[in-house]
C-alpha cells in the first residue's frame, strides 16, 4: 500500500504493508532511529513522535494512519541548532540512559505549544503517559521548564548548585 507523508520536512513515499506500525516504518524505512521502543503495550510513551502537530504514541498506530499528515521526530528538532528543550534536558542533567528522551522532548514539545508557560503540576500531568526508569521526573520538569522560560523569551534560571 502506498503512503505519503512528510517526515521532518522531507517529502516520502513508500510501498508498506497495511500493518505496519507507524514506529516501525520510522525506524526501519526512514532509518529515524531516535524513535525508540521501550514496550509493546502503549504504556512508556518511548516512541512518541509529532503527527500533524498532535504527540502520538507511533507504537499504536498504523503508518497507513499517518497517510498525507506531516511526521515530527527527535531528528527534526535540532534543524537550527539545539532546540530550547533539547538545551533544557542538557543543562538540567534530564536524562540518565536517554532512553525516554525523545519520547519526552516530543511530548513536551507538544504540552509547550499548546500551554507555553505551565505549572510544575502541568508539567507532570503532561508527561504523565511518558515514563523514565532512571530520573525520578525532578530534572526533567526542570529541563521543560527551562524550555519555557526560553521560548517565552526570558533568561531560563540556573540550576547549577551555588557555592558561595
Ligand atoms: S513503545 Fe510506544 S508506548 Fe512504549
Ligand atoms: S533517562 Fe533512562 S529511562 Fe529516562
Amino acid at each position: 500500500m502506498k503512503i505519503n507523508v512528510t517526515v521532518n520536512g522531507t517529502a516520502h513515499e513508500a510501498d508498506i504493508e497495511p500493518r505496519t506500525l507507524l514506529v516501525h516504518f520510522i525506524r526501519e524505512n526512514l532509518n529515524l532511529t531516535g524513535t525508540h521502543i521501550g514496550c509493546d503495550t502503549s504504556h512508556c510513551g518511548a516512541c512518541t513522535i509529532l503527527l500533524d502537530g498532535q504527540s502520538v504514541k507511533s507504537c499504536t498506530i498504523l503508518a497507513v494512519q499517518a497517510n498525507d499528515k506531516t511526521i515530527q521526530t527527535i531528528e527534526g528538532m535540532a534543524a537550527n541548532g539545539l532546540h530550547p528543550l533539547q538545551e533544557g534536558f542538557h543543562e538540567n542533567h534530564g536524562l540518565h540512559c536517554g532512553y525516554c528522551t525523545p519520547g519526552m522532548i516530543m511530548r513536551a514539545s507538544e504540552l509547550l505549544a499548546n500551554n507555553p508557560n505551565p505549572t510544575e503540576d502541568e508539567i507532570r500531568w503532561g508527561i504523565s503517559g511518558n515514563l523514565c526508569r532512571c530520573t525520578g521526573y525532578n530534572n526533567i520538569v526542570k529541563s521543560i521548564q527551562y524550555a519555557s522560560a526560553k521560548m517565552r523569551g526570558e533568561t531560563p534560571a540556573s540550576t547549577e548548585p551555588q557555592f558561595v
